[in-house]
């Protein structure tokens, strides 16, 4: 592997000089989502997390996307606190690359689609960048060099060629980026060119494919999965046993949004066709957990002891949101939905002025972090993991668990009786879900 060059932690009034993370170097420690810590010298939380020996103020990711399209946006989510940056995706030839407008459409929750329903899924035909390599390496070194303290991720996609994806990991990294995403998952255009969820249903050709970038590679690579699959959790085992470090999951659903009833053509409509494309936002969350959780599972399993991280995505909408996959075992979590909600909701949760409002409200509550053992606490990910089961176990395993605390069920003689039970149990166990609304208000 190549040497690398150097990183800096910067602080207001103190810049920190960092060695450039060495994949071989990763800091084994921390597979831990985020940590929150408050001793008597400090008493304002620490969201602050290192992922595959990356640094980030926090966990909250920019996915790839909209938001990571060009310098003037990424900038702007360094500016507001952001962990780290996701770019949009890029190849070795953008003139292949042909985004076609209209190529959004939208899912309102509402009677019939009614416009004036809350946007809750979100269907996209956009490729990957179109925007010139040459010009997007330019802009990741500009804001490398101006931000060498924040993580920039470089998303890289590139045809079934080995030089090719050679050439591209080479000029990518001279950049100075901190990490790949490798982007083995987008369900619309590339797929036609055996590329993207192509390389990712198919774990014999990713197992190759990951082979050639993890040669390559000299920073850390996570690798983006499809959801578009039987059980994510077998090319996830597949990319991080070929030598990825990480793995990020979910990429958008295939989907048809719907068919328009006046002009009997499918939506989005291009000049008369439409074509399936990727679903995203509020209404694919619930699905994104379960196959986070199933890849939690599994990294669990068969890479418990080792570095191996795990970035969620999905639907992620709020704090509460960001936590689920934390909770399931998530180390960091994505959001491109900020480019579709902009600053218009005032969900930025992770910047400053957010976190300076946590800050204040963990100082204010002066009981707080005593009865939250705040004053050494570390919120591990995965923390949700151990309570799936199988639906068999609910008879066997689970009842003769819940059989324990029998005289909790004394009582019980409707299903209401038993949530309020279940919930006080809850309660009893931690106080974790009053920790995360705590932190992120939501
Ligand atoms: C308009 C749009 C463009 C996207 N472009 C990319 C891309 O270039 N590369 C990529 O890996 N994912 C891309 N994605 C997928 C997102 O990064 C994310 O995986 C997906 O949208 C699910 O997250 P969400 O529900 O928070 O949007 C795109 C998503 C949208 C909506």
């Amino acid at each position: 592997m190549a040497s690398l060059g150097s990183s800096r932690i910067s602080g207001r009034s103190s810049v920190v000089e960092f060695p450039r993370i060495r994949r071989s170097s990763f800091i084994k420690s921390s597979r831990i989502g985020f940590r929150v810590f408050a001793s008597e010298a400090q008493q304002e939380p620490d969201l602050s997390i290192t992922v595959n020996g990356l640094h980030m103020p926090n966990p909250f990711v920019i996915g790839s996307g909209p938001p990571g399209t060009n310098y003037t946006v990424m900038k702007r989510a360094f500016d507001e606190g952001w962990g780290a940056v996701i770019a949009k995706t890029v190849s070795l030839d953008a003139a292949k690359v042909v985004n076609v407008t209209p190529r959004y459409a939208r899912l309102r929750a509402g009677a019939n689609g009614s416009a004036k329903g809350q946007i809750i899924g979100w269907e996209n035909i956009e490729l990957i960048s179109d925007r010139p390599l040459e010009t997007m390496l330019k802009e990741f070194k500009q804001l490398k060099e101006e931000y060498p303290d924040r993580i920039l991720i470089a998303s890289i996609m590139e045809e079934y060629d080995k030089a090719a994806w050679e050439e591209l990991i080479e000029r990518v990294e001279e950049t100075g980026v901190d990490a790949f995403e490798i982007n083995f998952s987008c369900p619309h255009g590339m797929p036609e060119r055996k590329m993207g969820a192509a390389v990712g249903q198919d774990c014999v050709l990713l197992e190759e494919v990951c082979g050639w970038i993890n040669a390559k590679a000299t920073i850390p690579v996570w690798a983006k999965m499809t959801p578009n699959i039987t059980d994510i959790s077998e090319p996830a085992r597949v990319a991080l046993t070929s030598g990825c470090e990480g793995i990020a999951a979910i990429n958008t659903i295939m989907s048809v949004m719907g068919i328009n009833l006046e002009t009997l053509r499918p939506e989005p409509c291009v000049e008369g066709y439409s074509t399936p494309g990727g679903y995203s936002s509020k209404a694919v969350h619930p699905i994104a957990l379960g196959k986070v959780m199933r890849i939690a599972q599994m990294m669990k399993s068969e890479f418990g002891d080792k570095d191996y991280s795990l970035s969620g995505i999905g639907g992620v909408e709020s704090g509460g949101d960001a936590a689920e996959f934390i909770l399931l075992g998530a180390n960091t979590v994505q959001g491109p939905w900020v480019w579709l909600k902009g600053r218009r909701t005032g969900l930025h949760w992770c910047d400053d002025a957010r976190v300076g409002v946590v800050k204040k409200t963990l100082r204010r509550d002066e009981g707080f972090h005593e009865k939250h053992n705040f004053s050494s606490l570390k919120i591990s990910e995965g923390l949700a993991l151990p309570y799936f089961t199988t639906h068999t176990d609910f008879g066997t395993e689970a009842a003769r668990r819940d059989s324990t605390k029998k005289s909790d069920k004394q009582g019980c003689k409707s299903d209401k009786d038993w949530t309020e039970m279940l919930c006080k149990r809850d309660r009893e166990h931690g106080v974790l879900t009053e920790i995360f609304h705590c932190i992120f208000g939501s």
